[in-house]
This record gives structure tokens, C-alpha cells and sequence, in this order.
């Protein structure tokens, strides 16, 4: 009988196929799944509804409290919540520790029942035991152009360089916030997806998922 992962964590860099391949590892193991970026839109978005700046901690943490108080699944699917607007937001709200910390003890207990949790910060903050840990990541370039079809797929009008630009800007300021900053744990594995089709990657991915639990 083979060994199943009760907790898969996988971080990267924006748009590096994290997501697609997070939701597939949990439909294939059987686990739940959570987008933990989604927790950080909501909450950017929650302070652009109520005019306030997502550069101001009280604001910000003001959101992320009332989410707390929210029938998150509801939320969730909200669609606005994938405009690159608000991802650019939500990464501006996550900087503030505050945020963070509201946002820690609803992470930590969706991954209790088994999970795969997809974000930033979850392989080094939030579930530091997971049993995999994924640091998925690939070259600017052709992760501008995923998210330049995506966005232009959404009706959005924006060119090739604004996205590669705006990418850049992500990037740095996820990896070089004071708290919990986007960095691989010592423990993760890489996946590089710059060349991999949606397929190789999970294949990938699963061939280290077995060989990690194989080892446990
Ligand atoms: O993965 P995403 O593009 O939906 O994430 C939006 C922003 O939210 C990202 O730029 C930084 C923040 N975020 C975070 O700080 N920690 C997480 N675990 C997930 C997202």
C-alpha cells in the first residue's frame, strides 16, 4: 500500500504555475486545497471597496480581521479576485505583519484535515511540518508571457512589457519584505516549470512526492 502526504506545501514566484499544479496534486492525493494568495486578494480588495490604502497597515489589518468574520468560502470564488489590480494590492497588504498574523490561525487549521496550501510563506511560516515541501519557480520571461495570455484571456488590455515590469516588482517585493518573505525552506524541493508543459510538471512533481514520503 503506498504512503499518502497529509500535507503538501508549494511556494514560488507569481505566476510560475504553483496554483494549476497545487489544485491538481490535491485532486490526485485526494486532499483539500487552499490558495492562500486568494486570503491576501480578499483582503486588498476588502480595503479598496472601503476606499482605504492597501500601503497602510491599519487599513489593511482592519481588512483582514472583518475577513476573518466572513463566510470565506463565499469570498473566495469571488472572480475579481484574479485581476491583476488587486494581486498587485495583495501584495502590498501582505507586507504589513499585522495582516499576516490575522491571517496565520485560518491557514494553520485548513491544513489540519490534510491539505495542499499553495502561496508564499507556507513551507517556512505556516506549515513548516508539511510533509512535501515545493518551491516552484520559473524564468521571468515566460512567466510574463502565461500571465500576459491569462490576463488578455480575462478581457484585460495590457501589453507584454507592463506585465514582465509589474512581475518584476511582485517578485522583488515578496522576496525582500521584512516578514515572512518568499524564499524556499531548507527543506523544499525545486521545480523549475520554464520548460515544463502543465503535465511534466505534476508528473514532476510527483515523482518527488514519492521518493520523499518513500523516505519517511
Ligand atoms: O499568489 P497570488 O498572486 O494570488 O498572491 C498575491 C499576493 O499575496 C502575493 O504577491 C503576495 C501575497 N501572498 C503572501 O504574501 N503570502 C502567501 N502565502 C500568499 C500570497
Amino acid at each position: 500500500k503506498t504512503a499518502k502526504p497529509k500535507v503538501i506545501a508549494i511556494d514560488g514566484t507569481f505566476a510560475s504555475g504553483k496554483g494549476t499544479l497545487a489544485k491538481r496534486l490535491a485532486a490526485h492525493y485526494g486532499l483539500s486545497y487552499l490558495d492562500t494568495g486568494k486570503l491576501y486578494r480578499a483582503t486588498a480588495k476588502l480595503v479598496i471597496d472601503a476606499k482605504g490604502d492597501p500601503d497602510s497597515a491599519v487599513d489593511a489589518e482592519k481588512a483582514a480581521r472583518a475577513l476573518n468574520e466572513m463566510d470565506i468560502d463565499s469570498f473566495l470564488s469571488d472572480p475579481t479576485l484574479k485581476s491583476g489590480g488587486i494581486g498587485a494590492a495583495a501584495s502590498k497588504v501582505a507586507v504589513h505583519p499585522v495582516v499576516r498574523q490575522a491571517l496565520f490561525q485560518l491557514q494553520r487549521d485548513f491544513a489540519k484535515q490534510g491539505a495542499v496550501l499553495d502561496g508564499r510563506d507556507i513551507g517556512t511560516v505556516i506549515c513548516p511540518d508539511a510533509d512535501v515541501k515545493l518551491y516552484v519557480d520559473a524564468k521571468a520571461e515566460i512567466r510574463a508571457a502565461r500571465r500576459h495570455a491569462e490576463l488578455v484571456g480575462y478581457g484585460e488590455d495590457i501589453s507584454f512589457k507592463t506585465v514582465l515590469a509589474q512581475l518584476k516588482e511582485r517578485d522583488s517585493r515578496d522576496m525582500g519584505r521584512k516578514d515572512a518573505p518568499l524564499k524556499p525552506a531548507e527543506d523544499a524541493h525545486f521545480l523549475d516549470s520554464s520548460d515544463l508543459s502543465v503535465e511534466d510538471a505534476f508528473d514532476r512533481a510527483c515523482q518527488i512526492i514519492e521518493a520523499v514520503i518513500q523516505r519517511q
